[in-house]
């Protein structure tokens, strides 16, 4: 889960991480009693900034530095509303204005090739660390880090000074990304990102802007991030799947996919996308993501079938399942419970693939129930093409 900048900002905050102060507003008038506020710490300055999970807010026009907080409310006028990168700008953050004297950057992410976490930093951030990785990336440090170690005193000394800042900087630095460590571990971050952190004219070092990615697969340990939860862009799809607890992710297609085992599931939208492309000259694509797990039993199946049916683009569904600890006839009873317990909602055409334990008995259920919009395939690829011809022809 990615958090917005005002997120960043408070956790950092929490975990003794220098900041600005910062609050956010949804109207110009919330925004200029902030700036009111918040402006009088630092001669009436502030900066509006939108709150949008996209990076370059600042090219869009999505960060304004003002002067007064009428100015502010001007800018909170021209900036919510405004789409960046497709996302549109329903909060700004107003922050104190800080008086920059450079601009660093600092990040810690989890490296999955390298099974390890890596700190890269930057005394030449603010701007496009992306293009600075590719044109000089002798000037970007890369240090990995030991997870069970982490960021202590000496692995901060030694990332700053890979980074080549002066003596008295780097010593003022390296505290902050020991804390900026402590935040990605206490709070199980797979991503936290400071682009800039500046030394101000008075020599403090601040993060002035921060992104923070959360691992979700933590969340029983932190009870806290579930408010964090952006609810209003979730996928209502998405969001009906996760009441229902189901593994299900949302994609582009018209082929609904259910099927046992995440690995399944994967070589399913595999083998969709090919059939899709031979077949179909790129007509049918899959639609989603879904694994119904191990026991499929009928209202599981026809929880999935919900979901999937609910979805406009989906044209046909492909039902692939592995019987293994619970058996194909379980599957069979589990599609025909749950497609009687649709009844008139079942509108789009299944094609459905059983292997394995009691396929038999399985196929023999499905073929009795003779329901006209189920159709059995016995092979995968077979039936891939099917689900993707029924899409393509819908
Ligand atoms: N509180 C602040 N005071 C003064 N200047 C600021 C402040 N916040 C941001 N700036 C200036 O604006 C620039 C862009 O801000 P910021 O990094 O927050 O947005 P961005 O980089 O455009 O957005 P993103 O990181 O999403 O790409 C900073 O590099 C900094 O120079
Ligand atoms: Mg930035």
């Amino acid at each position: 889960m990615d958090l917005f900048e005002y997120q960043a900002r408070d956790m950092f905050e929490a975990h003794g991480v220098p900041v600005l102060a910062g609050q956010t507003a949804t109207t110009p008038e919330e925004a200029k009693a902030a700036a009111e506020q918040i402006g009088a710490k630092s001669g009436g300055v502030t900066v509006v900034k939108a709150q949008v999970k996209t990076g370059g807010r600042g090219k869009a026009g999505g960060v304004k530095v003002a002067k007064s907080a009428d100015e502010a409310e001007q800018y909170a006028k021209d900036i919510l509303g405004m789409d960046i990168k497709g996302h549109t700008v329903g909060t700004v953050m107003i922050a104190q204005g800080a008086k920059i004297a450079e601009e660093y950057y600092f990040s810690i992410l989890l490296d999955r090739a390298n099974r390890s976490y890596l700190a890269m930093c930057s005394k030449e951030g603010g701007v496009e660390i992306e293009q600075l990785a590719v044109e000089r990336p002798e000037a970007l440090a890369r240090i990995e880090v030991d997870p069970n170690v982490g960021i202590d005193g000496a692995k901060a000394d030694e990332i700053v000074k890979a980074a080549g800042f002066d003596d008295e900087t780097a010593a003022k630095v390296a505290p902050v990304l020991v804390k900026l460590w402590e935040t990605y571990r206490d709070e199980d971050a797979t991503l936290v990102e400071v682009n800039p952190l500046v030394k101000t004219e008075d020599g403090d070092i601040i993060a002035l802007d921060g992104k923070v990615t959360l691992d979700a697969n933590a969340g029983f340990r932190h009870p806290d991030h579930e408010a964090l939860e952006d609810k209003a862009a979730a996928d209502p799809l998405e969001a009906k799947a996760k009441a229902l607890d189901l593994n299900y992710v949302k994609l582009d297609g018209n082929v609904g996919i259910i099927g046992n085992g995440a690995g399944l599931v994967m070589s399913t939208l595999d083998v969709v996308a090919y059939a899709g492309e031979d077949f179909t000259g790129g007509k049918a694509k899959p639609a989603n993501f879904l694994d119904i797990g191990g026991g499929a039993s009928a209202e599981v199946m026809a929880n999935g079938l919900d979901v999937i049916l609910n979805d406009e683009q989906v044209k046909s569904v492909f039902v692939n399942v592995f019987g293994g600890i619970t058996a194909c006839d379980a599957v069979a009873n589990g599609i025909v419970g749950a497609l009687k317990k649709l009844g008139d909602a079942a509108t789009k055409p299944l094609v459905v693939r059983l292997d394995g334990n009691n396929v038999e008995e399985g196929r023999a259920i499905l073929s009795d129930f003779n329901h006209p919009l189920v159709t059995v395939v016995d092979t995968m690829d077979g039936a891939a093409r099917k689900a993707a011809e029924l899409a393509a022809a819908n």
